[in-house]
């Protein structure tokens, strides 16, 4: 069967990121600023630069600047351009994203991963997509959906971005049940969400990017509450296999967990320091803290 392009994506923000109370009582989580620019921002670049097209946001309460941020702003932008300020306003207008480019769909209650994806349903219709969890931060060349898009093009069906975790963690993650590890790819013959320790059949977890085909809506819209009480997006994702390929790939980069507090500082120096405008400084004032 041909292979059919990626061109969707859906970005999951509705969650209620307790990790980082108070910071995220009346701000969105993925509107925390790494450096300069919002988390939400990396990953719709990442997303774009895979080639994809077309953007569902999953929000809730409290979300509503992640849209802004994806707005025109015209006065701003009229003010700039009056100031001369060419560089900044290249870079807002960077942003914005084609009109009919991006929807929104609310998740009235975040009742887990896999009920927001639930949510974007009528977005996904027939087609392959990916799924992007912004508070997953990639510092990764090529950038990480890029690497999943092309591992997509080569195996056909699911694959999900995985990496190896030390035993004693597996029991935060999304798991993987090894077929075969060939590497790079790795195929799955099941997943288990949040395993005791030991119970997890490895230490190779699911991170937050995955291209998914649309049959796991159906296993999804069951609402079969899994780890946590939650509709688990690992669940539906489990029930897909047997029936259509599915894959691990083991990216090539680093992952930031940016819901974490001390995730969220290391990707803020990780950040700087590959900005050539920062680096300097900021190599200069860590030597205070060593
Ligand atoms: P997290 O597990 O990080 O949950 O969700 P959270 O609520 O955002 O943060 P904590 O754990 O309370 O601090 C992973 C991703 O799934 C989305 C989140 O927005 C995040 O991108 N999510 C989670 C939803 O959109 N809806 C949900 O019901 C749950």
């Amino acid at each position: 069967m041909p292979i059919k392009p990626l061109k969707k994506a859906v970005l999951p923000v509705a969650g209620l990121g307790t990790r980082f109370l108070p910071a995220t009582k009346a701000m969105a989580k993925e509107m925390l600023p790494v450096v300069d620019r919002p988390l939400i921002q990396y990953a719709i670049d990442e997303a774009r630069a895979a080639g994809i097209e077309q953007f569902c946001l999953i929000t809730g309460r409290g979300k509503t600047a992640i849209v802004e941020h994806f707005d025109v702003a015209y006065e701003l932008e009229r003010t700039l351009a009056e100031r001369g300020k060419t560089d900044i306003l290249e870079e807002l207008r960077s942003l914005s994203i084609e009109p009919g480019a991006m929807m929104t769909v609310r998740q009235q209650v975040p009742m887990g991963l896999g009920h927001a994806i639930w949510c974007a349903r009528a977005f996904v219709g027939d087609d392959p997509f990916a799924i992007l969890l912004p508070d997953d931060l990639m510092q990764c060349d090529p950038p990480c959906m890029a690497q999943l898009a092309e591992a997509y093009q080569e195996t056909g069906g699911n694959v999900v971005a995985i990496e190896e975790v030390p035993r004693e963690r597996v029991n935060r993650y999304g798991v993987l049940d090894v077929a075969e590890d060939k590497g790079r790819l790795v195929s799955v013959k099941g997943l288990v969400e949040k395993p005791p320790v030991d119970k997890a059949p490895s230490n190779l977890t699911i991170i937050g990017r995955y291209v998914l085909m649309p049959e796991v809506i159906g296993y999804l819209s069951k609402m079969e509450r899994g780890a946590g009480g939650e509709v688990q997006l690992t669940d539906g994702m489990a029930k897909l296999i047997g029936t259509q390929p599915f894959h691990g790939l083991r990216y090539t980069g680093r992952r930031f967990d940016c819901g974490d507090k001390a995730g969220f500082l290391e990707a803020q120096i990780a950040f700087a320091l590959g900005r050539p405008d920062m680096a300097p400084a900021v190599r200069e004032f860590l030597k205070r803290y060593a």
